[in-house]
């Protein structure tokens, strides 16, 4: 579904990506590990036509996705949830949810759609009315993740969902990540929570300071010891 080809991007003079190669297939779960700075909000950036990268190339259901302009990227099935969520956060949940609907291949079956939402976050439906800026941390990141699956996505780009939320939120969200998963739906993720995040992935990129060092099956990866020491400090618990 998305093929990614020696892709570098820079910022200035700073190469932030370096000839990074990566593959996702349909209905796989692929996630992107490294430390702070290490390139993944670029990649993902790249991938959801925030950045433009300098070299490489993007194909993406067998089209040339750098040649799409980034407002037609979600009409195309491809949606961002930013990392810091980018919600509208002077917006009740509901409106939020509704502008997530906009694109045209999402107008139809949109209300099913948000039942679905409310299906895999409650909590969404309980406070459709709230002002979503007043939400806890976690609930803003369901509202940017309830908001980017009314889309109609077929791929799903996820920078950092679990960033600043306490243990047992996070927990949380990564069991609805596995019902949006179990759903069939494509998903590329961004996380420093590499436990999880490999508990729940087919497969992983390890990247380090603008390139990939490493790829592999999670569960491989998981029981890797040089990936534990790395990414997971020191032994991996669930
Ligand atoms: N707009 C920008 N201008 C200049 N440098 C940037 C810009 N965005 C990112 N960078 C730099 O590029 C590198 C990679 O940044 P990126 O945000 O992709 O990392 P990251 O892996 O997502 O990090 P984090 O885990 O902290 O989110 C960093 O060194 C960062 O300072
Ligand atoms: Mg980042």
């Amino acid at each position: 579904m998305l093929e990614i080809k020696d892709l570098t991007l820079r910022y200035g003079k700073h190469t932030a990506l370096d000839g990074v190669s990566a593959e996702v297939g349909k209905g796989e779960m692929v996630a992107i590990l490294g430390a702070n700075g290490a390139g993944k909000s670029s990649l993902l950036g790249a991938v959801g036509g925030r950045v433009r990268p300098a070299s490489g190339s993007i194909r993406y259901q067998d089209q040339d996705l750098l040649a799409l302009p980034q407002h037609l990227l979600v009409e195309h099935g491809i949606a961002l949830v930013p990392e810091g969520r980018g919600i509208f956060p002077a917006m009740t949940v509901e409106d939020n949810l509704s502008l997530g609907a906009l694109p045209r291949r999402a107008q139809a079956g949109a209300a099913a759609r948000r039942d679905e939402v409310f299906g895999l976050f409650p909590k969404l439906a309980q406070r459709r009315g709230q002002i979503a800026g007043t939400m806890s941390g976690g609930e803003q990141q369901m509202v940017a993740i309830g908001r980017a699956l009314m889309s109609a996505p077929d791929l799903l780009l996820l920078d950092e969902p679990s960033l600043g939320l306490a243990p047992i939120v996070a927990q949380e969200l990564f069991a609805a990540l596995g019902r949006i998963r179990a759903g069939g739906l494509t998903i590329m993720i961004v996380e420093q929570n590499a436990a999880a995040t490999l508990a729940l992935a087919d497969r992983a990129y390890l990247l380090e300071a603008g390139r990939i060092i490493g790829a592999g099956a999670a569960e491989a990866l998981r029981n890797d010891p040089a990936v534990a020491a790395a990414f997971l400090g020191g032994a991996l618990t669930d």
